[in-house]
Parts: structure tokens; sequence; C-alpha cells
């Protein structure tokens, strides 16, 4: 596809961008720009939502034109009149459409300047949704974009993959090339065949159609320990280390993704619960120990958690205080090894996967391979703490994935690149998915 037939099809061409209030917002300007560079003349308008992503200011610089919000003053109406401005576009679009945005289309309401637009216009509309996972997923949004359909709107995406808020999962906006695709797609051009144009010719994306995770952990219920502990040394002071919580966290929410019933085990963190997972606030490696076995039998469990090695044997009932010369001795006690218990206990309890973490700075894989056999879990999954790898409390990780179970033959590692820890926990989820129906295969071929 060469420049000049982009630009071609595009030029001379009136945008009409409809910018709803999403994170996704920041994309609309590059959307513009790249609307712009292939000769497309391009109007805006904002819900009052979007100012609070991207300015007013930026979107008319941009585009060149004023936006039309519901500041639009009465000089403007004299000028061009929203029902104009609505007709006066080949196109409309509505880049990033919210879940309310849709909301309001569906039901034909005009109650700020966007929506008017939206409902006085004779022009075709095409639309990329961005919001939320679970908003995207939700009855109401899917009923909604069926509306949108019949009514005739193009649709373009979401596209899976992590999301602000943390999630992973169909909700993120198409990329602006894409959505120029698309439009390029409305006004005549063949689209690309990777893209997918939902609009009144195709069939209506269902929930389940639209929930590209499989739900390879349906009905498969799973613990997850993340986070560090907290040990006391008396009621003011503890012993901790600088585990941030966010890979165990996403690694809940993306095996919750995966259609399992997941039980977060946390320590304090400053994050927020991940939605969909029961979580249980703890502090100390003894009560996280405590809460894994009274949520046993599992299926699976993974210790994410940088469970504190020791604690101060005895505990002061009150403030220790500064008392002659000499500093205070903290005689410490071995906490329990919540992995290893786990993965130790009665087979009839035991978890049919058990899965442990090792941070190391040095040898990862070959500490990992000897952690397997002293922890007596299947698998290690593996990463560089090394000073400089920024893993700890940072957003990637570098792990490496070292399987002992029985259903591969021997103990594998399977290196994965450098990611995000959200990248990191999708993964693991299809790994762990993958396990399962591979065990169940197994067991139906020998049934
Ligand atoms: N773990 C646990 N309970 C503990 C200690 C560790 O469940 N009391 C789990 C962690 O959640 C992680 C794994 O065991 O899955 C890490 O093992 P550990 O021996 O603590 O590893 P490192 O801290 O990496 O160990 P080492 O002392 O060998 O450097």
């Amino acid at each position: 596809m060469g420049k000049t037939a982009e630009g071609t099809l595009l030029k001379g061409k009136r945008i009409l961008l409809v910018i709803s209030g999403g994170i996704a917002a920041y994309k609309s300007l590059e959307l513009i720009r790249r609307l712009r560079e292939r000769g497309a003349a391009v109007r805006c308008a904002m819900t009052s939502g979007a100012e609070h992503f991207v300015t007013p200011m930026s979107v008319s610089a941009l585009s060149g034109e004023k936006v039309a919000s519901n500041l639009f003053s009465l000089t403007d109406e004299a000028e061009m009149g929203h029902i104009e401005l609505s007709r006066d576009a080949d196109l409309l679009v509505v880049a990033p459409a919210t879940a309310n945005i849709l909301a309001r289309m569906a039901q034909g309401l005009a109650d700020d300047m966007a929506t008017t637009l939206l409902l006085a216009t004779d022009k075709p509309i095409l639309v990329a949704p961005a919001m939320n996972v679970r908003m995207w997923v939700h009855p109401a949004t899917q009923r909604n974009i069926e509306q949108l359909r019949k009514d005739g709107v193009a649709i373009i995406g979401p596209n899976d993959g992590e999301m602000a808020c943390g999630e992973f999962g169909p909700g993120r906006m198409a990329e602006p090339l894409e959505i120029i695709a698309a439009i390029e797609a409305q006004l005549g051009k063949p689209l690309p065949r990777h893209l997918t144009l939902v609009s009144a010719a195709r069939p209506a994306p269902t929930p389940a159609s639209v929930q590209p995770l499989a739900q390879g952990l349906k009905g498969r219920r799973i613990i997850v320990t993340s986070g560090p502990t907290h040990e006391p040394i008396d009621p003011v002071r503890y012993i901790a280390n600088r585990s941030s919580g966010k890979q165990g966290h996403a690694i809940a929410a993306a095996l919750a993704a995966q259609g399992a019933e997941v039980t977060l085990v946390s320590g304090p963190v400053s994050l927020p619960d991940p939605p969909g997972v029961k979580t249980v606030h703890v502090e100390s490696a003894r009560e996280m120990f405590e809460h894994c076995f009274l949520n046993l039998p599992v299926d699976a469990v993974v210790c994410a958690a940088a469970v504190a090695d020791w604690r101060v044997a005895v505990e002061a009932p009150q403030k220790l205080k500064k008392s002659g010369d000499l500093p205070p001795t903290l005689k410490l006690a071995e906490n329990p090894d919540i992995l290893r218990a786990i993965a130790t206990t009665d087979p009839k309890r035991r978890p049919a996967l058990v899965v442990g973490f090792a941070a190391e700075t040095e040898n990862v894989v070959a500490y990992a391979r000897k952690k397997l056999q002293s922890k007596g879990c299947d698998w290690i999954v593996a990463n560089s703490v090394a000073e400089g790898s920024g893993t700890f409390g940072g957003d990637r990780n570098t792990v490496h994935l070292v399987r002992g179970d029985s259903v591969e033959a021997k103990a594998s590692v399977e290196d994965w690149p450098t990611m995000s820890k959200q990248d990191v926990a999708a993964r693991l989820a299809e790994r762990i998915a993958e396990h399962f129906s591979a065990s169940r295969r197994k067991k139906d071929k020998s049934a």
C-alpha cells in the first residue's frame, strides 16, 4: 500500500472526530495528525469527559480548527450550526468511544454537543471502542454494540492487550493506523486482511466471541500469593522487603481472565485488588500461610509473594524504647515456607500444579532447577533481580520458566524475552491453562 494511494483516498475528505473521555484519548491526537498528513480535513468535537484527558487547545492546534464542545458559543452556532457541522462531514468517527457514549448513541440521546452531532448526522459513523475489559464484555455494552451495528454504525476494535487499568483483554482502542484503515474502508477502500471491521453487514460480536481470552481455566480454583510480608518487631516497627506485588497481582488477574476462580493472598501492597479476584489481605508470613491452607483444596497454587524468610522470634508487646547504650538485639526465627509446605502436603490435598518463584542475582536457571527440587514444586518462574534489572517495583520482568512436572518428561526451560509484568502474567496463565488441558487429554486417553 503506497503513500500516494493512502493520500489520494483521504485527500479533501472531511472527517468529524468525536473524542470521548477515556485514557485512549491521547491516541486521538496521533489520529488527527495521521489524517491530516493524508490530506483529510478534521473537525473535532469533545465530550466534557474527554477534556480531562486531552485539552481542547491541543486538539484544536493539531486539527487547525475550533473544537466543538459543550461550550460551543452562540457565535459559532451562527457561523456553523451543529446540524451543518455533522452533515458537512463525509464520515463521523468516535475515537475513543467509551462505554458511556456507546450507550448514549444506542439510546439516541442528544444530551451534549458530541451526541447531538452524532444524532443529527446523515453520514456514516465509525466507532473505535476503548474501555476496561469487563465493561466491554458486559451484556449492557454488548447490547448497545449490537444496537449500533443494526443502526449501521461500523465498529473497529477493540484490540486485546494490556490496559491502563492493569488488566489484560479486549478493550484497548484500535491503533490510529488501524482506525485510518477502517476510515478508508468506509470510504470505499478494501480493509487490510488482518483487520476486522464490524459493520451492518457482519455478525455482531457476542460476549463469547469478543472474549478472545480462551476460558481455559474455567472451573479451576487457584491460589496466588503476592506482595511482601511484614514481620512485626513491636507494635510500630516491622521487617519487610521491596516487593511491590505487581507481578503476583497481574498473575491473579490473568488467571481470572482465563476463567479461574482465584484467591489472592496478598501481603501489604499499595495496589488495588484485581477485579474478579477474591483478595485476602494479610500482614505476616504466618498469616499468609494460614490463609493459603484455609483455601485448600485447589487445582493450582502460584507463590509469587516475597515472603520474609525470618521473623522476630518474640514480638515486643510495647514499642521498644532506646534504653542504655546498646541497641536491642533481635533474635530471629524462621518463617514457615508456604511454597514448600503446600508442595509437600498430603497428596490428597496437594494441588495438581504448584508454581514457585525464584529471585536470583546470578546463575538464574541453575539455582531455579535446584529450587525445584528443594521446594518439591512443579514449576519455578525464575527471574533476575540483579542490580539494574529493575524487577523489584518495576513494570518489566525477565523470566525463565523451569518445569519439572510429570506432564513434561524432564525439566524443561523456556527463556522468555523481557516483557511487561502483565505480559508475563498472561503468558504464565496461558501455560497453566495448556498444562491443565494437556493433563486432561492424557487422562482421557488412558481412561
Ligand atoms: N516462599 C514461600 N514461603 C517462604 C519463602 C518463600 O512461599 N517462607 C516462596 C516464594 O513465594 C517463592 C519461593 O518460595 O515462590 C522463593 O523461594 P525462596 O527460597 O525464598 O527464594 P529466594 O528468596 O529466591 O531464595 P534464596 O534464599 O534461595 O536466595
